[in-house]
Order: structure tokens, then C-alpha cells, then sequence
């Protein structure tokens, strides 16, 4: 297993670009199988996340290569496998996105239920009522959502839950709404960049959808799709991660190929924090504090601060002047990393049934020393890394698996900024 080794202390400095969107990629690939010709996706990153899903989808009969410059192409021989195995499924949850897919190109489907993991219980019931809503015929067997449908029918679906609109809900009802008999309704979906691009894609490969980027979406069946080449939307993820690096550095660099409005919510908290941020259309430069203002901080849907990113910004924090706050309306369980974060010397209480308020509060320190650390899952990972950047001395981040599986080369990145930064 290998690790990663950083020496803190060392301002960033220079530019890096920003990878494409694993969380665009990923429904956008499985979405490939409603195309009747060949799609061509251009900026998918070469993630471990991204060759799990190409797995899922060869067992699933469509062939995907990479091609010499970088493009992903993704064609159908064989329509007939309807299995996406536990096996692949549980490492990673995306691949739960072939279900609508499937259900809609080849009329039935057998998918593994993805099952919990490391940020909290993850269940799928939206995507399941919204789809049954359409007319697929669903039951859960040994593990397994087992689904029929001769052909879907439009209807007008709901896809908000008690924690917001689900993400991927939205993406495997959209894919199932596009070749369904008449006009669906998708009501209270998300409005994340990622699920507009896969509307896009959708739409370059025929589809008729309409409301993207809004609460309602409003599908009018076709009868098939074609084929197209699409380009996805660079990772606002990993840009955030990338600025907030340089942030807590106290380092100036400039994140390029990123869609600055897609960050509105995280470039406002780091000026609020104390950096300066200068913007041009498609990119960021950021020049960090010498220690960054506490503040109050919680992760929403989209265009709220990601929950993607609130892992990063309580290493960060943990190095204000003063008491911050910090919760996560998406996935109110995703603390995992605040063990690890107080191993590096921050201070953070998690929340406490005592207190109630599911409130993580961060009492910032002037030092954060290195240590050993381990992450359970792919965000806590990057702040793990950030808070190594900014520690004093030597931090090992143990099991770089889960920074591979969304981040595309983060150490090599940070190294270009000037980190020191290497794998053993
Ligand atoms: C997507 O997960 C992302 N994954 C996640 O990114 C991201 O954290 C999450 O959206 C929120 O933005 C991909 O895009 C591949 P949800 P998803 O369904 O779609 C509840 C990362 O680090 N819910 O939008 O699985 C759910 O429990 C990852 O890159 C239901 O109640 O998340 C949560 O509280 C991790 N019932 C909330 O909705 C359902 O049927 C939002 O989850 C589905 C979800």
C-alpha cells in the first residue's frame, strides 16, 4: 500500500490546472449506455473511480477505450448483460448509475445495491420510487435491485429527500426519463453543475430536456438516442481543494481551467477567511492569510459549499485565529476525519448528543504538528493532505487508495506548487 510523505510548511506558488469532473464523468459514462452509435467523452480523469465504473460497464457488454489523446470512447457490443456485480458496485457507489440506464435501453436490470460507507448510510429509495414512478417494476432480491420495464412512461417525480435533492437520484431518473413514452416532470432535482452536464450530454445525444440547472426538469421522450463527442466540466472539487491548499499555506498560486461560478460559495468563504481571490472567466488566483479568519461553515446543495469540501475546510479552520463552527446538511455523519485532524494537534470537538446541533466546533491553533494519519474515504484524505502542508515537520498520510480513486495526481500537482510531497 503506498503512502504519502509530506514535510510542512511550504507556501504554494506558481499555476496547476484543474482535471475534469469525476462526479460529471462517472453518471455520464453510465449514461453511454442509452447511446445507439459510439460516444466520445473528452476530460475524463484517469482515476481509479473512473476504471471501476469502465468495469462495470464492459461486464455490462460496452466496449471502453482510452484513446492516444486522452478521449474516452464508449460503445455497445453486446446488449444483453443486465448484472452490475456487488463486487464492482461496492467499491464504488457511482456505479448504482447504470440502474436507469438500463432500465431504459435494455428493459430490465439486476444492480447491486451499493450498500453503506465511510460518510454515513446512503440510501438509495428516491432513486427506487422515482424510477418505479416511470413505470419500471422493481423489487430488492438478495442484495440486489431487480428491475423490468417494457418501456418507461413519463410522469412527473419528486426527488428531494429529508437532506435536499439526491445527486445521482437525479441523474439515473433523468437517463430513464429520456427515451420514456411522453413528458416527465422531475421535481425538486438537483441543480448541481454535474447533473446539468450529464442533461447536456443527454441533450448532444438527442434527448429533449429542459430546466437544467433548476428544481424542475422537464423531459420530453424520444425514441432513441444517437451517438456524440461531449466535453465534461473541469472538477469544481478539485479546484476548491487545490485553492484551499494554497490558503493554508499561505502561499499565492493560481488554480487555471475552472469555472469560477461553480465555487461562488467556497470563493466567498475564503475571502471571508482572509484570502485574496482575483478571478478571471477560468481561473482562480488565490493569495492566502497568514492565518485565516475563523468562521461559521456548513456544507449544503448545491450552490452552498460542497460537502465535498467541507473535510478541507476544517483543516483549514483548524488553523484560525479564533473558534469556528462547522456542520454538513448532506451527510451530517461525515466526521470521520476529525480523529485524524486532531492527531496533527487541531482541536476539534465532533458533535456530542449533549449539545445536539450535529456541530463540529473548531477551536483553531497557531501550529499544527505532523504525525501518522490515516483517511477512511476520498475527502478526508485531502484534508489529511492539506493539513500535512501546513503542518510543522513530517506527516504520512497512510493509504493514498481513496485519493486516487477522485483526485487525479493531487500529490504531483501539489509538488508542481512547490510541496514536498512523495509517495513511499
Ligand atoms: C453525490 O453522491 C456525489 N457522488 C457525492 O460525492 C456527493 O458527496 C453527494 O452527491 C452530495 O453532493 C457522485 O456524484 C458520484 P445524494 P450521491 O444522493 O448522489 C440522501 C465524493 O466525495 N438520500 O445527493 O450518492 C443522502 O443520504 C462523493 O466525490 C436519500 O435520503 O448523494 C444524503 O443525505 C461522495 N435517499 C442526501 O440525500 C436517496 O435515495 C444527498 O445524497 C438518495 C439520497
Amino acid at each position: 500500500m503506498e503512502h504519502l510523505c509530506i514535510t510542512g510548511g511550504r507556501p504554494l506558488s506558481g499555476t496547476i490546472a484543474t482535471s475534469g469532473s469525476k462526479n460529471a464523468a462517472l453518471p455520464i459514462m453510465a449514461a453511454s449506455i442509452l447511446a445507439q452509435q459510439p460516444v466520445r467523452i473528452d476530460g475524463v480523469p484517469q482515476l481509479r473511480d473512473v476504471c471501476t465504473l469502465a468495469d462495470i460497464l464492459r461486464s455490462l457488454g460496452i466496449r471502453v477505450s482510452r484513446l492516444e489523446d486522452g478521449g474516452l470512447e464508449l460503445a455497445t457490443v453486446d446488449s444483453l448483460p443486465v448484472r452490475a456485480d456487488y463486487e464492482l458496485v461496492s467499491r464504488m457507489r457511482a456505479g448504482f448509475c447504470v440502474l436507469g440506464p438500463l432500465l431504459a435501453r435494455r428493459g430490465r436490470a439486476m444492480v447491486s445495491l451499493p450498500g453503506g460507507c465511510a460518510i454515513g448510510d446512503r440510501p438509495v429509495d428516491l432513486h427506487l420510487a422515482a424510477l418505479t414512478a416511470l413505470g419500471a417494476e422493481l423489487k430488492v432480491e438478495h442484495g440486489y435491485v431487480v428491475g423490468r420495464a417494457k418501456r418507461l412512461v413519463g410522469a412527473v417525480v419528486q426527488l428531494s429527500g429529508p437532506r435536499g435533492p439526491t445527486v445521482t437520484g437525479t441523474a439515473n431518473v433523468l437517463c430513464a426519463a429520456v427515451t420514456a413514452r411522453g413528458q416527465s416532470v422531475l421535481r425538486e432535482a438537483a441543480i448541481e453543475p454535474e447533473v446539468v452536464d450529464l442533461g447536456r450530454f443527454l441533450n448532444a445525444m438527442g434527448a429533449r430536456i429542459e430546466g437544467l440547472g433548476t428544481p424542475t426538469i422537464a423531459v420530453e421522450g424520444v425514441e432513441q438516442l444517437g451517438g456524440s463527442r461531449y466535453k465534461i466540466i473541469p472538477d469544481r472539487i478539485e479546484a476548491a481543494t487545490l485553492l484551499l491548499a494554497v490558503a493554508i499555506t499561505g502561499g499565492r498560486a493560481t488554480v487555471d481551467g475552472l469555472v469560477p461560478e461553480h465555487i461562488d460559495a467556497v470563493l466567498a468563504a475564503l475571502e471571508r477567511s482572509g484570502c485574496r481571490i482575483d478571478t478571471t472567466p477560468h481561473s482562480v488566483c488565490l493569495t492566502g492569510p497568514q492565518r485565516p479568519r475563523a468562521q461559521d461553515i456548513c456544507a449544503r446543495p448545491y450552490p452552498g459549499i460542497p460537502t465535498d469540501i467541507q473535510a478541507q475546510w476544517m483543516a483549514f479552520l483548524s488553523l484560525a485565529q479564533g473558534r469556528s463552527t462547522i456542520c454538513d446538511e448532506v451527510f451530517p455523519g461525515r466526521f470521520m476525519h476529525v480523529g485524524e485532524l486532531k492527531r496533527l494537534s487541531a482541536r476539534i470537538a465532533a458533535p456530542d448528543a449533549g449539545r445536539g446541533d450535529g456541530r463540529v466546533v473548531v477551536q483553531g491553533v497557531e501550529r499544527l504538528a505532523g504525525a501518522t494519519v490515516t483517511a477512511t474515504d476520498l475527502r478526508a484524505s485531502a484534508a489529511l493532505v492539506l493539513a500535512g502542508l501546513a503542518a510543522e515537520g513530517e506527516t504520512v498520510v497512510r493509504d493514498v487508495y481513496h485519493l486516487d480513486r477522485g483526485y487525479e495526481g493531487l500529490d504531483a500537482k501539489l509538488a508542481t506548487l512547490g510541496a514536498a510531497i512523495k509517495r513511499i
